[in-house]
């Protein structure tokens, strides 16, 4: 694929001090650049290009703004202590990205091509990673439907572009263990709907939730099934995985959560670290079951954002359980320094799960 690069004139000030003190936070400063490529029925993808960081002119019947067939990736750049520029797992984003273009009625796009795309804008603004541990480049590719017309219908013209964000942890308080309301009022998804799907209005009818967990002092929701209402899903942000004895269970990927890429290297991880693993339906009643007779020992949420973030309280029903002490867990814990390890390239990946931003640009 050509790209064509255009280099700004007028570079911003990168955050550097807000990196020093910590303050940098989630998705607040872009970088100098952004990757952009049109797609056309009949034409497919073309126009790839990188140019200096900039709004979007959009037609105001497009079908993003109405019907909101968008979607969208999480994923982060890390820089090592030898100044190259890491990717997680970026083909396994790639997946996902077209099981979610498919869910929605969009084009889809070769791996490489993806992969290309993300190569071009990392290696243009690579010295946008931030320095200091914990943090990364947050890149956040998206498609969103440009077609003028207010029929329903997949559009058949689509912009695909790339944003780079230096940040912190997703959550203010970095790694201090989350709060977390169960939600039984509302629900994120139901099978046979867009649950495993990137698409921003999985997002949208969250926020409701969101704000009532907020005001009743919760941190996050954590939704149950939409039929039953009992069985654990996952936080919106994050796939949830409780340790119950000494066995880490999350819920199976059935097409109602997101299939995590942090969820997948964290099952490998604490596969390969000898513990019991199980990807099985687990009830929210199971898991206060076990809080009750003291066998509830963690509970973690894994993201790319996220990363291993700790839950030190759950409320269900009015019943607040506070877990291991409200501390972080040597699970989490352990979980944590490993994966984060292989990201920053500190420990050795034996998985092959870090690919290198090639120095092209
Ligand atoms: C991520 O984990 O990177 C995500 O995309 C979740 C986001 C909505 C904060």
């Amino acid at each position: 694929m050509e790209i064509k690069v255009t280099r700004t004139t007028a570079p911003l000030e990168k955050p550097l001090e807000a990196e020093k003190a910590g303050t940098l936070g989630f998705g607040n400063y872009f970088s100098d650049h952004m990757f952009l490529m049109e797609y056309d029925e009949g034409i497919g993808w073309h126009d790839a290009r990188v140019e200096p960081y900039h709004n979007l002119s959009i037609d105001p019947a497009a079908s993003v703004l109405h019907y909101g067939q968008e979607i969208f990736e999480g994923m982060k750049a890390y820089r090592t202590k030898e100044d190259e520029i890491l990717f997680f797992r970026p083909l396994m984003n790639a997946a996902r990205w077209n099981q979610s273009a498919k869910r929605m009625c969009m084009p889809t796009m070769e791996p490489e091509m993806y992969m290309e795309a993300l190569q071009a804008v990392v290696d243009v603004d690579r010295d946008w990673t931030p320095h200091a541990y914990g943090t990364s480049l947050v890149l956040r590719p998206a498609m969103i439907a440009l077609e003028k017309s207010l029929g329903v219908h997949p559009a058949k013209k689509y912009l695909f572009f790339i944003i780079c964000s230096p940040s912190g942890a997703y959550y203010k308080n970095g790694m201090a263990p989350v709060s977390i309301y169960v939600e039984e009022e509302y629900i994120r998804a139901a099978a046979g709907g867009t649950g495993y799907a990137k698409c921003g209005g999985n997002y949208a009818g969250s926020m409701l939730a969101g704000e009532k967990a907020e005001e009743m002092g919760y941190d996050q929701v954590l939704w149950l099934d939409g039929v039953e209402r009992k069985y654990i899903e996952e936080v919106g942000s994050m796939n949830m995985m409780f340790v119950i004895d000494d066995t880490i269970i999350t819920a199976p990927l059935a097409g109602t959560i997101l299939p995590g890429v942090t969820r997948n290297s964290i099952l490998t991880l604490a596969a390969d670290a000898g513990w019991k693993v199980e990807e099985r339906k687990l009830s929210i009643d199971e898991v206060y079951q076990a809080a009750h007779e003291g066998r509830l020992n963690e509970a973690f949420g894994t993201g790319t954002a996220a990363v291993v973030s700790p839950v030190g309280k759950l409320c269900w029903r009015g019943e607040e359980l506070v877990i291991n002490g409200g501390k972080i867990g040597p699970k989490a814990q352990y979980l944590f320094d490993k994966l984060l390890g292989i990201q920053l390239g500190n420990s050795e990946d034996v998985y092959g799960w870090t690919k290198v931003c090639e120095r092209k640009y």
